[in-house]
């Protein structure tokens, strides 16, 4: 079948035999289907959805389109985790130092910027020298030596999904829970995942935007990671309002830094703590939650997480003055605060808005190799429940250019809504699926 008979047979709501899913997957990974018409299919797919099989079969296909990592000699367990997009979500700068200061490695390949979503590799990229393009071998050399490694998609590690995730980017298709599974699972299948922490965000600031959704996708990302021999355990998380206060990429990689100082916004620290619990029940460094967050904030307490952090930050070429005094991280030179122009009890902080501003501020990509700002984004001051005056700081822009902090301005009440009686917080999380 051609390009074009694949695309219209989705278009059409059919379902692709796994012939068709192999043979798009492949030409689009070697080039012969161009750009245009794999944005057409992503649309399909999005539009109409796949079955279980497709999905597993897309998976398949585009771990299948290059190479895959084994780690087995390189560590005893091969863990990993990985979020589903969110805003604020720099959990894994926090997580992977602590679990690494618990006895377990791990080496993560982590993804750019998606939507409105802000992406580890951006962020990680503002500490000046830090290299995101490790070889397949500075990538098992490290693991070995380091205990933990953060970088790109290495090599020829499912390049049919580096492709279509850059193209979803800015073609409108990310929120598809088929093309969500199989962009994930795909990549975890290909870096040698053994045992692996989905982390699938819900709400406004998330592609899943309701449980019922998110819950779809954590149990077709189980689903497949046994079919692959696998384990992975699914943590449903809150991302209505952004995590922590930090959104944007050197603001949030001081927050992370202040959490692995052992400081840090309470519900950013919660959720990472969430999530170390499952990595290391995962890996045999506790065999309860309890024991697993004792652990944790043992090691966030003695310093040994930040420790962790600063080798993985020294081994990637990443100077390590920055972090050692964050306030050196690059620097908006325009700051506007918004201020409450009502008092009561914030009901909404959404995130989505929230995101979508700091992408327009410069934070992430309106189109395919944008370069990122960053410098740029915006502090969030208060949290879904807090009761305040008029008059009450809510935002801190961060701007490179006047016209984009005013247009961020008006663009951050719209994310603002209010109650006259009070408001209960959010939830950390919701549910876990195994
Ligand atoms: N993370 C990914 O790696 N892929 C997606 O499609 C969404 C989040």
């Amino acid at each position: 079948m051609s390009a074009k008979d694949i695309i219209e047979k989705k278009r059409d709501r059919g379902e692709l035999s796994a012939q068709e899913i192999r043979e798009f997957v492949s030409g689009y990974a070697t080039g012969e289907i161009p750009d245009y018409q794999a944005s057409a299919w992503a649309m399909a797919v999005l539009l109409n959805g796949m079955t279980d099989a497709e999905t597993t079969e897309l998976t398949l296909a585009m771990a299948d389109s290059g190479d895959r990592l084994d780690l087995t000699g390189t560590v005893d367990i091969a863990l990993d985790k990985h979020s589903t997009g969110g805003v604020g979500d720099k959990t894994t700068l926090v997580v992977q130092p602590v679990v690494a200061a618990c006895g377990l490695p791990v080496g993560k390949m982590s993804g750019r910027g998606l939507g409105f979503s802000g992406g580890t590799l951006d962020k990680m990229e503002s500490i000046p020298g830090y290299r995101t393009d490790l070889s397949t071998r500075e990538f098992l050399a490290q693991l070995k030596e380091v205990g933990l490694v953060l970088t790109g998609q290495t090599g020829d590690l499912a390049p049919a999904d580096g492709k279509l995730y850059a193209l979803r980017d800015v073609t409108g298709t990310v929120p598809s829970l088929p093309l969500i599974a199989s962009s994930i699972m795909s990549k975890k299948i290909a870096a040698g995942a053994q045992r692996m922490v989905l982390d699938v965000k819900i709400g406004v600031g998330a592609f899943m935007p309701d449980i019922d959704q998110g819950r779809a996708l954590a149990e077709i990302m189980v689903q497949i990671a046994a079919l692959a021999e696998r384990q992975a355990v699914a943590l449903l998380s809150d991302m209505n309002q952004p995590l922590g206060y930090a959104v944007g990429n050197a603001l949030e990689v001081k927050e992370a830094i202040a959490t692995l100082h052992n400081e840090g916004p309470e519900d950013f620290r919660e959720h990472c703590l969430e999530v170390i619990e499952q990595l290391l029940i995962l890996g045999e460094a506790a065999s309860n939650e309890k024991e697993a967050r004792d652990l944790a904030l043992s090691k966030l307490a003695d310093g040994s997480a930040w420790d962790k952090f600063r080798a993985l930050v020294q081994a990637q070429g990443g100077d390590l003055s920055f972090i050692d005094n964050p306030e050196s991280l690059p620097q908006a030179p325009i700051q506007v605060e918004v201020v409450t122009e009502r008092a009561g009890y914030l009901s909404e902080i959404n995130a989505r808005v929230v995101g979508e501003t700091a992408v327009d501020l410069g934070a992430g990509r309106q189109k395919k190799g944008d370069p990122i700002d960053p410098a740029v984004g915006i502090m969030v001051h208060r949290k879904v429940g807090d009761q305040l005056a008029e008059g009450d700081p809510v935002f801190t822009i961060h701007a490179n250019d006047q016209g984009k902090a005013d247009a961020a301005h008006a663009e951050l009440f719209g994310a603002l809504a209010w109650s006259d009686t009070a408001v209960e917080p959010l939830p950390h999380s919701y549910d876990v699926v195994k």
